[in-house]
């Protein structure tokens, strides 16, 4: 039913592509901020999103890393959105990232437009790139066919206009539009858990206005708004559609990708929180059960299988699902990696007793451990070890697998 509230809508735009093929460093010129050089390793490891008003209007741009590890991630921000912007590094060309981006925008049924990016460099080279995205089926409007794609750089500036105007182009012809007043739907970028603020969530606004004291359930959790802040840092007291903000006030870091609305009353938020969190709690039961018997069957097989358990603890959602999975793939014959514990926040005392007790190494990626974790730590001589580049992570790890076969 169409009610009168029903409103046009700012595009939501996610930037894809392989990695270091210059996602962050479009937005920043777009922006005109410098987010990539304040990065750890000039690499994004979670999606930053931001509502920028451009020339045409304004658009949601959500940013997403190019890392092979940030898969999920990748998949959710194809999910959130209405358009992809696929770029395409002109020196470099069509690498395994970007057709992994083009799989998850046709899988999400999102429209691509391709950014020819690095255009500034001496060895680009735009027609290779047109050649490689055609033999993927992405065939370019000059071409006969219908993905338009514009020719940029991040570093000068130029074609950057062509492709805001393909973006609202694209957007006009899709009529975007949602409800604005009403109770606020979405879905959760991001979370994490931040001293002081406790955990702050990432959410992007789909449907009415999400207001401050709204009683917000996402995924297994509830909690009242007790603030929000736009992507500048300031407060703001409501955010309409397409708005990408901070929300404070839930109880726990709900996962990435699920989704969040307004309710009205209190005992329903608890008993469909419950029923979520019992649900996942016998999804996580099953997944360990299967975990035991697979690891009993392999000991019981090769009897000379090593196993490297670890403690993960990780400051966002988004990046603990990226490094569970690259860890789970680092597994081989001879040296199994098993993650004991893991979990979003600080390196707990707990976090200490239970590494030590499984003989793990504990890792700490872009978390710091607190002043009890790291007295426990120190009376037990054990290492605690910090990163906050995910390669450096898998790298140690790595290492200390070779080490376990030595
Ligand atoms: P991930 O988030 O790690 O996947 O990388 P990204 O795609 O966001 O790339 P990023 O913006 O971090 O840029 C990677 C490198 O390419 C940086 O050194 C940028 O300065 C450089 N770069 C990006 N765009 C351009 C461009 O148009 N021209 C030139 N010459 N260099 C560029
Ligand atoms: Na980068
Ligand atoms: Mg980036």
């Amino acid at each position: 039913e169409r009610s009168s509230n029903i409103q046009a809508r700012p595009p939501v735009v996610t930037i894809m592509g392989h990695v270091d093929h210059g996602k962050t460093s479009l937005l920043d010129k777009i922006r005109e901020t410098k987010v990539a050089t304040g990065e750890a390793g000039g690499i994004t490891q979670h999606i930053g999103a931001y509502h920028v008003e451009t020339a045409r209007g304004v658009i949601t741009f959500l940013d997403t890393p190019g890392h092979a590890a940030f898969s999920a991630m990748r998949s959710r921000g194809a999910q959130a959105t209405d358009i992809v912007v696929l770029v395409v590094a002109a020196d470099d060309g069509m690498m395994p990232q970007t057709e992994e981006a083009i799989d998850h925008a046709r899988a999400a049924g999102t429209p691509i437009i391709v950014a020819i990016n690095k255009m500034d460099k001496p060895s680009a080279d735009p027609d290779r790139v047109l050649n490689e995205l055609t033999a993927k089926q992405v065939i370019s409007e000059e071409w006969g066919g219908d993905t338009p794609m514009a020719r940029i750089s991040a570093k000068t500036g130029e074609g950057i206009d062509q492709l805001l105007e393909y973006i609202s182009l694209t957007a006009e012809l899709m009529e975007l539009e949602a409800p604005l007043d009403g109770a606020a739907q979405g879905v959760v970028i991001e979370s994490r858990l931040e001293k002081g603020r406790g955990p702050v969530a990432t959410v992007l606004v789909k449907k009415g206005t999400l207001k401050q004291g709204d009683l917000v359930l996402a995924g297994e959790h509830y909690g009242k708004v007790r603030a929000m802040i736009d992507e500048h840092g300031n407060r703001i007291q409501s955010a309409g559609p397409s708005i990408p903000v901070e929300i404070l006030g839930l109880p726990e870091t709900p996962a990435s990708g699920s989704e969040f609305l307004v309710v009205s009353d209190e005992k329903k938020a608890r008993e469909v929180a419950d029923f979520r969190a019992n649900r996942e709690r016998e999804q996580q039961l099953d997944r360990q059960n299967t975990m035991r018997l697979e690891s009993l069957f392999e000991q019981m097989e090769q009897g000379d299988v090593s196993f490297l358990n670890i403690v993960l603890k990780t400051d966002v959602r988004g990046s603990l699902e990226a490094l569970l999975s690259a860890l789970n793939e680092l597994s081989t014959d001879e040296v199994k990696v098993r993650v004991i514990s893991s979990g979003v926040g600080p390196i707990s005392e707990s976090d200490v007793t239970l590494a030590e007790s499984s003989e793990a190494v504990l890792l700490g990626f872009n978390v710091r451990a607190d002043a009890t974790a790291r007295r426990t730590a120190d009376a037990a001589d054990m290492d605690i070890r910090y990163y906050s580049v995910i390669y450096g992570l898998i790298d140690d790890v790595k290492a200390a697998m070779s080490g376990m076969l030595a």
